[in-house]
């Protein structure tokens, strides 16, 4: 009996040792790629920059959005910031798409925030619709193409009050608004996004408590609603679904390009006991949706909550283009985020890791869609790391495209300047732009320069 316990122990610490010790994740040799050779048809694609407007015009630009109340919680935001006007977009937009131009944009993924259009339920605000009038055109006449994206993150207060996207009866309140801003704008935009990242916003909003509805952390540091960020997840495809079919019977659908925005965010465990977590993470985040996209099924089966509904078979014809956002895989090792010990952290709880962002290209290119990467960036606040991740990424998104032909129509990185990262406020520093957040004042990052070498356009 004693040798049997022995032996099954050593069996057991032989077993942890093998899977602990797995080959690391796909690892390139950088010190043998030369990323001065990318090249791209900045003719034939889109590239710029990826903004969301309430994290560049905060609170007192968007009062009476659901993060507006939100934000004033104590403990809802790191060191208890507010975002204030953030950094002003709202009213320095010129400014901000002359430095676009600087750098050679030729393309902006910007958000319409609905609260600014809808303040209160069914009331339009029509100088709000003006003021985005504004925005686009100046776009437009230094141009710059407009993507439009109609949910980041944020929506009016009015809606979170009655459930927001917990409950299926409400999304005709979004695609009301979608429809009105699609007919005021149509015939100037023609990409666009009804919502950023689902996989997040239901994760971060009921499973950690880091977004609205509920502050969290009410057990081991999870909320663990895991039945409710499933409700909401559904929701969130079959609202795809309804804008999509709603918005393509309209004057100008036939010209509009309708896309899918996915956050590709893989998680692993560093060791066998990290990897149980991973997977439920990986799931939320990833799997589910990408199963999702597979079917047209929403199958979710988190912690004991069960949940099958069929949302449109066909769903791949209720998508023109993926946008993928893209920034890196989690690395679970001793319930921390860490990396590889070859490879080098960004500020976030996630390493440089250009090779995923290869990998994520090609599972999604199983879809034969195109592509447009929607968000890609790097929370630097030292600048001692941007070059690298800008120049690796972008050979990553080359070598894609040469290898299996990728089909990326465009590249968007997050983010032109500093702004508010929701929970973080302003503690990470994703911009290209540095922000003084007391003179409003825009500084290129020396370690940002670089792009400017993908961006600008090339000869006709
Ligand atoms: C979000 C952005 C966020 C960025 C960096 C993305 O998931 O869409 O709003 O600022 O990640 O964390």
């Amino acid at each position: 009996m004693k040798l049997s316990i022995t032996i099954n122990k050593s069996l057991l610490f032989l077993s942890l040792f093998i899977v602990s010790t797995l080959p690391a994740r796909d690892a390139w040799d950088w010190k043998n790629i030369d990323t001065s050779t990318v090249v791209f048809d900045t003719n034939k694609m889109l590239f710029g920059v990826a903004l969301a407007e309430y994290q560049n015009s905060g609170a007192t630009n968007l009062p009476n959005s659901n993060w507006a109340h939100w934000e004033k919680q104590p403990g809802a935001i790191e060191n208890g910031q507010t975002s204030g006007v953030a950094c002003d977009f709202w009213h320095l937009y010129k400014t901000d798409i002359n430095l676009m131009k600087d750098l050679g944009c030729n393309s902006c993924r910007l958000s319409i925030d609905w609260s600014a259009i809808e303040p209160q339920e069914g009331k339009f605000d029509e100088s709000a619709v003006q003021h985005y009038h504004d925005v686009i055109d100046s776009m437009l006449a230094k141009g710059i193409t407009p993507m439009v994206t109609l949910h980041h993150f944020v929506h009016p207060q009015w809606f979170e009050a009655m459930g927001a996207f917990e409950k299926q009866e409400n999304l005709k309140f979004f695609v009301r608004f979608c429809v009105f801003v699609f007919s005021k704008f149509s015939s100037k935009v023609h990409l666009w996004c009804p919502i950023n990242e689902s996989g997040p916003l239901a994760f971060q909003s009921y499973i950690i408590g880091h977004f609205p509805p509920t502050l969290g952390y009410t057990h081991l540091g999870f909320k663990f609603s895991f039945g409710t960020a499933g409700q909401v997840l559904g929701n969130l495809m079959k609202a795809h679904v309804l804008v999509y079919n709603a918005l393509k019977q309209m004057p100008n659908g036939d010209k509009a390009q309708i896309g899918f925005n996915h956050q590709y965010l893989n998680f692993e465990g560093y060791n066998v006991w990290d990897k149980p977590i991973a997977t439920v993470f990986r799931y939320t985040f990833n799997t589910v949706i990408l199963e999702f996209l597979k079917t047209g099924i929403f199958r979710y089966d988190a912690y004991g909550f069960k949940a099958t509904r069929i949302i449109y078979k066909d769903i791949l014809s209720c998508i023109d283009f993926i946008g993928l956002n893209y920034y890196s895989e989690v690395i679970i090792r001793g319930g921390d985020a860490r990396c590889y010990d070859h490879e080098v952290m960004t500020d976030m709880q996630y390493a440089i890791y250009a090779e995923g962002f290869y990998a994520a290209i090609k599972d999604l290119s199983q879809f034969k869609k195109p592509i447009y990467i929607t968000e890609n960036g790097i929370g630097d606040a030292k600048d001692d790391r941007r070059e690298t991740f800008i120049k690796r990424y972008l050979y990553a998104m080359s070598r894609a495209m040469h290898d299996f032909n990728a089909d990326i129509k465009g590249y968007y990185y997050w983010s032109l300047m500093d702004n508010f990262e929701w929970e973080h406020g302003r503690l990470h520093k994703f911009g290209l732009y540095e922000v003084n957040f007391d003179t409003l004042t825009r500084t290129l990052r020396p370690g940002a320069a670089c792009i400017k070498q993908f961006f600008k356009p090339l000869p006709a």
